[in-house]
């Protein structure tokens, strides 16, 4: 004697098997805010169908309720108030009581019930899971270092309302054991996860400038996402040097992070200079020019300055030299360094 020994392949997970009948359902993931179908058929049956019920269990309605009902003449009639976003899309003669819900939120999420009330042999029902995912909103934060000696917070990376859960992690290989980080994750009564990586390290100038990249995987994601960030550390203007770039023009050196801005202040209302960002030139070579000119560079951090002391005297191209100077003087805390200018400069006459 042989038995007829049935193997339950996968996909008849959701098959209720009667004789000669069955209820088509099925399971369906969807990204939140997208468009889902609820399929829900009945085949192989020549019952006459006199209603379709739909009831849905919510993670907010844990009551399997009766929310929509098809009927043959009616159509579709909300149980317990309308929502707009369901829409039945399938048709009513051919036992097909699909629905297509659109704008799917994370509360949709649950089990869906599909009932066909059929004559002679009664209800016969599916459930379907509708699974709705999310993928995190993601940004890096710069937490804005500045310069020092002590582990700080460099930046966090954030992976938002995820759902399932996102990895979020950074990629340090070229920094070792000069950075570290943590990660942290908090989820909510809706499902959803923030997670955060916190990057840490010592602020010094030599890693400032350095890129890291922070990595964001989830199962809501089609692929992960890679957000580069660049190490920045920030400071005030360091000395601010004046240096010569030609017989007559001057620039402002310093460094900072952010960039500096320069101002130049000048000794008296002056038509004969030009004055753009850190450049200072001199147009003409008269003892109008004579004075200190002080430059000024500063950023969000702080501000420092430098200054040139110009003097023009007439005089015979012989004692140019000795009667026409610039002396540049720097701020040292303290003292007052001056240092005598030499160069071209001095080869020119200044005849008056
Ligand atoms: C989930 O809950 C968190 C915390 O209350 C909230 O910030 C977030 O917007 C919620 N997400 C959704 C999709 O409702």
């Amino acid at each position: 004697m042989v038995k007829n020994i049935r193997k339950t392949k996968p996909a008849e997970r959701f098959l209720f098997h009667f004789p000669a009948l069955q209820v088509i359902g099925g399971s369906v993931t969807v990204v939140q805010g997208g468009t889902a179908i609820l399929p829900c058929h009945v085949i192989d049956t020549n019952d006459d169908l006199t209603q379709i019920t739909w009831q849905r269990r919510t993670r907010e309605k844990p009551h399997n309720d009766n929310f929509l009902t098809i009927l043959p003449r009616e159509g579709v009639q909300f149980v317990n108030g309308g929502d707009d976003r369901f829409k039945y899309i399938g048709n009513f003669n051919n036992k097909n009581g699909t629905l297509q819900l659109s704008n799917v939120a994370l509360k949709d999420e649950g089990s869906y019930t599909c009932i066909f009330t059929l004559f002679p042999s009664g209800n016969q029902k599916t459930e379907i899971l509708l699974i709705v995912i999310g993928p995190p909103f993601t940004n890096i934060k710069d937490n804005l270092p500045t310069l020092g000696k002590e582990e700080v917070l460099f930046a966090t990376c954030t992976a938002a309302g995820s759902k399932p859960p996102a990895e979020v992690r950074w990629l340090t290989d070229a920094l070792g054991d000069k950075v570290r980080t943590t990660t942290n994750s908090t989820q909510y009564d809706n499902d959803t996860t923030t997670t955060v990586s916190s990057l840490f390290g010592v602020p010094t100038s030599e890693i400032n400038g350095h890129q890291v990249q922070c990595v964001i995987s989830s199962d809501a994601m089609s692929k992960e996402e890679t957000l580069p960030f660049s190490i920045q550390i920030y400071f005030p203007p360091t000395e601010v040097n004046i240096r010569a770039i030609s017989e007559n023009s001057f620039e402002c050196v310093t460094e900072a992070n952010p960039s500096a801005n320069f101002t130049w202040n000048l000794p008296s209302l002056q038509s004969a200079v030009k004055v753009d960002r850190a450049k200072l030139q001199l147009l003409s070579l008269t003892s109008d020019l004579n004075g200190l000119y002080q430059c000024e560079a500063s950023n969000a951090y702080g501000s420092k300055h430098g200054q040139i002391y110009v003097h023009v005297a007439s005089g015979t191209c012989s004692a140019a030299w000795a009667s026409f100077a610039v002396f540049l003087f720097l701020n040292v805390i303290g003292a007052a360094a001056w240092w005598f200018f030499k160069s071209g400069y001095f080869q020119r006459c200044v005849e008056q």
